[in-house]
C-alpha cells in the first residue's frame, strides 16, 4: 500500500525556516525517517512537497485515481485559506490525514481555522517532524 505524503508552501525551507517554531530537521530528513518506519509497516511512502496551491489539488486527485491507502497533508498556510482543497478532499474517498508540525491552535488567532481539517478524517498537530510519523501510524491503521 502506497500513502501519499503531501507538504505545501514554504516548507522546502524546513530546517532554516523559523527554527524555534518548526525545529532544525529539513524536509528530506523527516521524508527519509518516515521511509524507515513505512518499510517496518510494509508501506511506501510518496512524498512530495509543493508551494502551488493547484499541484497539491492535482496530487490529492491521483491519490484517488492510483489507490492510495491515505493521504498524509500538511498544507502549509493554505490550511487556513484554502476551499479548493477543503473542496479536493472532500471530492475523493481516500482518507486524509491533517499533519502539522506546529499545533496551529496554541498560536496567532488566524491559525485557529483550517480548512483542511474541515475535511479531514483527523489531525496530528504539535510534535515536530514526530507528527509525521504519528500520522503514517494513524494511516497505517486504517
Ligand atoms: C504549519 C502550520 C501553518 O500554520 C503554517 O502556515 C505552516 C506550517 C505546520 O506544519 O506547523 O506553514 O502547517
Amino acid at each position: 500500500d502506497t500513502i501519499y505524503v503531501l507538504n505545501g508552501p514554504n516548507l522546502n525551507l524546513l530546517g532554516m525556516r523559523e527554527p524555534e517554531i518548526y525545529g532544525t530537521d529539513t524536509l528530506d530528513d523527516i521524508a527519509g525517517g518516515l521511509d524507515d518506519r513505512a518499510r517496518e509497516l510494509g508501506l511506501q511512502i510518496d512524498f512530495r512537497q509543493s508551494n502551488h496551491e493547484g499541484h497539491l489539488i492535482d496530487w490529492l486527485h491521483e491519490a484517488q485515481a492510483t489507490g492510495a491507502k491515505a493521504v498524509l497533508l500538511n498544507a502549509g498556510a493554505l490550511t487556513h485559506t484554502s476551499l479548493a482543497l477543503y473542496d479536493a478532499i472532500r471530492s475523493i474517498r481516500t482518507p486524509v490525514i491533517e499533519v502539522h508540525l506546529s499545533n496551529p491552535a496554541a498560536r496567532e488567532a488566524y491559525r485557529h481555522h483550517s480548512y483542511v481539517g474541515m475535511a479531514a478524517k483527523g489531525t496530528i498537530a504539535g510534535f515536530g517532524a514526530q507528527s509525521y510519523a504519528l500520522a503514517l501510524e494513524a494511516a497505517a491503521r486504517l
